[in-house]
């Protein structure tokens, strides 16, 4: 059960990591970062931060790489765009610009060579310190209404450790992600994580349950990650340190919990998926739908026909 101290440690911080090169973009993401590419008329990552900071996490920190100064660029001021705007007498615009320099305290880390997932969340290590932290990761956006970080945070109130964010996939999409061995415990929610692996081959997964890209870590993490040699793909994987969390007491760090999460969850990490968000979220939007929906319709009326035809 709760630790005192676990319970009295506020999560504050979230780590974002920025550094990937998105290759399976490219040629869009030759010199734009993937992270800036647009679900509709925003930038992925700020839906990220968003979600970060209505879970009340107001302190972020991007793990950056090179060739990502635009992100930086857009949580910063923009002075000469701004005072065209301003001009203009454009205010509806000039509020969108403003909105994201006054979303949060963003702050940023180089990640310097591209060592794997758990190699970049070690580079937040100095920022963070000794307290839990969130970790977003930029491809998986959750659905705006959902409420599963805030969810963790209590997790992670209530028993210590650390708190994974857990869905259900196909049997045949499991290799594609980190898989939880899982016990259930008196919430329905909430299941002890007994084991990870990260990209299972196909048919070896222990479960069905897949990590989605939240965690809640304990700074207890920094310290596995340092001694966590190279895994899968020859990266240092975060889901390899938190399997050996899984498997340690609360004075080293563990143990590690999964929130179940039956919600809105959208990838942009692949071309179909990323079309399949921009749509949906265009889908979404009031001052969109009105006029995309009918389209959309009508234009798979035309094509969404058997394809055999
Ligand atoms: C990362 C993690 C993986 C997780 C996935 C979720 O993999 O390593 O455990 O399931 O994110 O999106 P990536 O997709 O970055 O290769």
């Amino acid at each position: 059960m709760a630790d005192e101290q676990h319970t009295v440690t506020q999560v504050t911080k979230a780590v974002i990591p920025v550094a990937g090169l998105g290759t399976r973009f490219l040629p869009a993401t030759k010199s734009t970062p993937k992270e800036m590419l647009p679900i509709v008329d925003k930038p992925a990552i700020q839906y990220v931060v968003e979600e970060a900071v209505s879970a009340g996490l107001g302190d972020v920190l991007m793990i950056t790489g090179r060739n990502k100064r635009s992100i930086e660029d857009h949580f910063d001021r923009a002075y000469e765009l701004e005072e065209a705007l301003r001009v203009k007498d454009d205010i509806d615009r000039l509020n969108a610009v403003r909105e994201s320099s006054e979303l949060a305290q963003v702050h940023y880390v180089r990640q310097g060579e591209p060592r794997g997932l758990g190699h970049a969340v070690l580079c937040g290590a100095a920022h963070v310190g000794d307290e839990p932290f969130a970790v977003l990761l930029g491809d998986d956006l959750i659905g705006a209404r959902e409420t599963l970080l805030k969810r963790m945070i209590e997790v992670r109130q209530t028993y210590g450790g650390s708190v994974i964010a857990l869905m259900e996939v196909a049997p045949e999409q499991a290799s594609l992600y980190g898989c939880a061995a899982i016990r259930p415990t008196d919430e329905s929610d909430v299941v002890t994580v007994t084991d990870l692996v990260e990209k299972p081959p196909v048919g070896q997964a222990p479960s069905r349950w897949a990590i989605i890209g939240r965690y809640i870590c304990d700074p207890a993490v920094f310290d596995v990650l340092r001694k966590t040699p190279p895994g899968r793909g020859g990266e240092i994987q975060l889901t390899d340190a938190l399997r050996e969390l899984a498997r340690s007491g609360p004075e080293q760090g563990g143990p590690v919990h999964g929130v179940l999460f039956r919600g809105q969850r959208y990838d942009t990490g692949n071309k179909i998926d990323y079309l399949r968000t921009v749509v949906e979220f265009a889908c979404d939007r009031p001052d969109l739908a009105e006029e995309f929906l009918p389209w959309l319709r009508d234009f798979l009326a035309e094509h969404g026909t058997d394809s055999t035809e």
